[in-house]
């Protein structure tokens, strides 16, 4: 069996390289892990260079997902049975602003993913995001909920979705929640990461007091990835961490987590903020489905940090 993982230098992309080469963080059962070891090859792709500190195990390809031809070659070459989608543009207010690439990426890459894929049939395991709802429901969304998108980004991923969906392939959508952890080389930041490097050099931090999320460690999602790609999962599925929290909240809880002084977390409304792309107020999901058919088990979020604060020392 051949599993193929696009976007492998991103934060999910290298937790699923790691996952499938055994990580324990992933919590991955041990007969699915013996079955990984002995039965499935590892393709990751990435684009440009290959930035996972680890290099044995897998192969590595380079791979611009809005190349069609570089789509086209990768995948016959290896036929994979299963790709884990994890490329995207992702930086939210950049993709308002740059919508042409934004499109490319989570759009029409898309396309070209599913036409050749159709090809030999495989599975497609597809990551999107909450964004994709308006937050205006005032509770957590479960998968049957209708998406209404705010901003471009979640437009592009909406659309990445129904291109997905409307495919002769086999497929799961998982959905996810402000993902957070740690990559090889720390080349990316995250909510976590941004509040406590900021409160460390004692630097101001605006921190939005009208959000909710639930926030979701990268090593948990690329749990459900992986289970979703050795289960041959279908449909959509809601990942995320199990409580949703007032992102004011959070940055609270990581301030004290890491002992850092809270004084210098400014408070403000989204109003205020005035960011590119306009969010949704609440988002959080039910995520009884991705635990009853992944044996999706996420940990709290002080268990995530615990988890954080270890690799950041390692
Ligand atoms: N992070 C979150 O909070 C969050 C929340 C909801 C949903 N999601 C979804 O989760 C998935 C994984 O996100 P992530 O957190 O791992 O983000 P990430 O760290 O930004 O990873 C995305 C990866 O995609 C790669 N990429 C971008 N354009 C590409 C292209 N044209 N061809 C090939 N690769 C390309 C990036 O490459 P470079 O590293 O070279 O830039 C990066 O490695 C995405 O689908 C995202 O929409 C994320």
């Amino acid at each position: 069996m051949k599993i193929l993982v696009t976007g492998s230098n991103g934060l999910l992309g290298q937790k699923i390289i790691y996952g499938l080469l055994g990580d324990p963080l992933c919590l991955i059962p041990g007969d699915v892990r013996e079955k990984i070891r002995s039965e499935v090859q590892i393709i990751a792709c990435g684009k440009g260079e290959n930035r996972l500190h680890r290099k044995d195990g897998y192969l590595y390809e380079q791979l611009d997902i809005t190349r069609k031809s570089e789509v086209e070659n990768v995948f016959t070459k290896h036929k994979p049975d299963v790709v884990i989608n994890t490329a995207a543009m992702t930086n939210v207010d950049a993709c308002e602003i740059k919508r042409e690439e934004c499109w490319a990426a989570n759009v029409t890459a898309m396309k070209y993913m599913v036409d050749v894929l159709g090809k030999w049939g495989a599975h497609l395991i597809h990551v999107s995001t909450d964004f994709v709802f308006d937050g205006m429901k005032g509770s957590a969304y479960d998968e049957n909920d209708k998406p209404n998108p705010l901003h471009y980004y979640a437009l592009s991923k909406l659309e990445g979705e129904k291109i997905v969906m409307q495919s002769k392939l086999k497929w799961a959508i998982l959905r996810t929640i402000i993902v957070y952890g740690v990559v090889d080389g720390n080349t990316r930041s995250n909510l976590v990461l941004w509040v406590k490097n900021n409160l460390e050099k004692k630097q101001k931090i605006n921190v939005i007091n009208d959000q909710f999320r639930a926030p979701t460690l990268s090593e948990d999602l690329a749990k459900a990835c992986i289970m979703a790609a050795m289960k041959r999962a279908e449909g959509i599925f809601h990942v995320s961490g199990e409580k949703t929290y007032n992102i004011l909240e959070l940055a609270n809880i990581i301030a004290d987590f890491w002992h850092l002084d809270k004084s210098y977390v400014n408070p403000v409304t989204s109003e205020q903020l005035n960011q590119p792309a306009k969010r949704p107020p609440r988002t959080g999901f039910v995520i009884e489905k991705a635990k009853k058919i992944l044996g999706y088990t996420p940990r709290s979020f002080e268990e995530g940090l615990k988890i954080v604060d270890h690799q950041l020392k390692q």
